[in-house]
């Protein structure tokens, strides 16, 4: 048997009707911008937060000359801070003036189709006992679920960061957070709070990136590049 050659327009090995990709403009280039901004934020936040919270990091300075840097840590984790806060916001906003891929109710799954479509990607990439249905042009319904959960977990963070940071700022923005402290039972039980949710993006971070080089393997409709570029491709059966 030859092999098929798998070209726009073309059979695809197992399947059994030839499919034709259409172009679509998925991610604007808000959603991008926000995109590496937050990414870029984020691991400066995670890498930062991790040395603030190592004990020893404070007391390391092999020369005298050295023993500002724990200081360039805390300024680095406090900017990347204000940066990634701002850029949410932008996000926040964009979801409600953006295209459909983008918009705040791609994130909940409220239709019976967006609940169906949970069960099918559970089945097809979790359970693998089942072959792939129809898959959507934006974020899966799975993927948009996510998200939100992460969109609850950067408010957590910048809550906590914030409450921490009002006892060492006069600004206002910190200092509306001031209440936080004792509502959390104390500076401690804040900074714990603040330093577990580390792990969570972490986590977040190696798995999103693991997943996003999967369906851009298995789907093969240019997912990674989409998110650059903001073009994906989807399959359509022939009509003839
Ligand atoms: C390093 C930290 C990263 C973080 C925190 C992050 C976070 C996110 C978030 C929150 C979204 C949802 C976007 C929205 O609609 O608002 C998203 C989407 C996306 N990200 Fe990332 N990302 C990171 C890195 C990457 C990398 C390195 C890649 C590519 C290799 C990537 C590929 C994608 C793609 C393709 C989407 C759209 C996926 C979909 O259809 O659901 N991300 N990312
Ligand atoms: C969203 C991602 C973030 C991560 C992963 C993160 C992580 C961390 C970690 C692990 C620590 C060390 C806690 C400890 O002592 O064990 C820390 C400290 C801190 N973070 Fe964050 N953080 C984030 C966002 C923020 C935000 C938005 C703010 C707001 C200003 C903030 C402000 C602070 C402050 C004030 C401290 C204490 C610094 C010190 O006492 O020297 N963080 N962060």
């Amino acid at each position: 048997m030859s092999t098929p050659n798998i070209s726009a327009g073309s059979v695809i090995p197992g399947e059994q009707h030839p499919v034709e990709y259409r172009r679509v403009y998925v991610w604007e280039l808000p959603v991008r911008v926000y995109h590496w901004i937050n990414a870029v934020a984020l691991v400066v936040l995670c890498v930062t937060g991790f040395l603030i919270g190592a004990p020893v990091s404070a007391f390391y300075a092999p020369e005298a000359y050295q023993q500002y840097w724990f200081g360039w840590v805390r300024f680095l984790h406090f900017a990347a801070a204000f940066v990634y806060v701002f850029n949410f916001a932008a996000r926040i906003y964009w979801g409600f003036v953006g295209n459909q891929y983008s918009s705040w109710r791609a994130f909940f799954p409220f239709k019976r189709s967006q609940q169906q479509e949970i069960v099918d990607v559970i089945k097809a990439d979790v359970l693998e006992t089942k072959m792939h249905g129809p898959i959507s042009t934006g974020h899966n319904s799975l993927a948009g679920l996510i998200y939100f959960f992460t969109f609850l977990a950067f408010v957590f963070q910048t809550i906590t960061g914030f409450a921490l940071y009002s006892s060492m700022s006069n600004s206002w923005l910190p200092r509306m957070f001031t209440w936080i402290v004792p509502l959390m039972g104390g500076e401690f039980s804040v900074r714990f709070w603040h330093h577990l949710f580390l792990w969570f993006f972490v986590t977040f971070i190696i798995i999103h990136i693991y997943l996003a080089f999967y369906h851009d393997y298995i789907e093969g409709r240019g997912t990674v590049s989409s998110i650059i570029g903001g073009w994906k491709f989807d399959r359509e059966k022939k009509t003839k």
